[in-house]
């Protein structure tokens, strides 16, 4: 059985980072298969991940509708074959994860039929591992659209003010409304300054009915990776970060 972890929440609240170094735990302690999924068009997983990117589903599905309308043979495969191919093509296999990059979503142009087979294509490769961890874009709407997988685990991240918490709430009723089924939703509260949360932010978390699950600490380290372009998961083993997101990964969904 697959387990699907989502990562969403407001822009800039530490989703990639918060991404990069779940993956990172489950590949160092040799959970099983990992596939790391960037559902942010923008795509910076690889770059939080060190790892570098080539090709994107959205480029596989634009090269193909280029082939299709031009009338080019897709080298004796048939449409279905061709897309599961390139899309094979377009996993960056690592040591302890791969990682596949959603790209830009389709355009106005585009041709649904491409988009459901690479979605089916993109959901059957997913089944082949043990965990699927989906980075997401700023919003949820984007949950629903690129994958029909279900969640299991929706990690919700905010930052430490009033308007994230209510950013955080609203991710988490948009949920309910999805066509994607959802199993546990979690608030992280990230870049956390001190051991605990203001008076009133804990009072906006009880009012938006979120489940905070933990916090994790402001590191001037994190920030310092990232103006130096490094990837996230070189931050030291001992860092707080890193421990603070480990307990709360083996406090929720019966310990991952
Ligand atoms: N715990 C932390 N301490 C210090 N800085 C952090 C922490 N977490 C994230 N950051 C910094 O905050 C910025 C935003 O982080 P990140 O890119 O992970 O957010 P995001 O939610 O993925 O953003 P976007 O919505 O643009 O995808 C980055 O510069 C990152 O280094
Ligand atoms: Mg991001």
């Amino acid at each position: 059985m697959t387990k699907t972890i989502a990562v969403a929440g407001k822009g800039g609240t530490g989703k990639t980072t918060i991404s990069a170094l779940v993956i990172d735990y489950l590949a160092r302690n040799k959970k099983g298969a990992i596939l790391a999924i960037d559902a942010d068009p923008s795509t910076n997983l690889n770059l939080a991940l060190g790892v570098p990117l080539d090709d994107t589903v959205g480029d596989v599905r634009e090269e193909t509708a280029t082939a299709v309308g031009g009338g080019q043979a897709l080298g004796g495969l048939s449409k279905w074959d061709y897309l599961d191919f390139r899309i094979n093509e377009a996993l960056v296999e690592e040591k302890g994860f791969d990682l596949l990059a959603m790209g830009r979503p389709e355009g106005p142009g585009c041709y649904c039929a491409a988009n459901n087979i690479l979605r089916t294509s993109v959901d059957r490769l997913s089944d082949a591992y043990d965990y699927v961890v989906i980075d997401n874009e700023a919003g949820l709407e984007h949950l629903s659209r690129r994958t029909t997988r279900d969640v299991d685990l929706l990690l919700v991240v905010s930052d430490p003010t009033l308007r994230g918490i209510i950013a955080a709430g609203r991710v988490a009723e948009v949920v309910d409304e999805l066509k994607t089924d959802v199993g546990d939703v979690y608030l992280i509260v990230n870049r956390v300054v001190g051991d605990r949360l203001s008076e009133p932010l804990m009072k906006a978390i009880e009012e938006q009915n979120l489940n905070l699950v933990g916090l994790i600490p402001a590191d001037p380290a994190v920030n310092e990776l990232d103006a130096l372009g490094e990837p996230i998961i070189r931050l030291p083993e001992d860092a707080l970060v890193r421990r603070s997101l480990e307990a709360i990964l083996q406090s929720v969904n019966g310990g991952l």
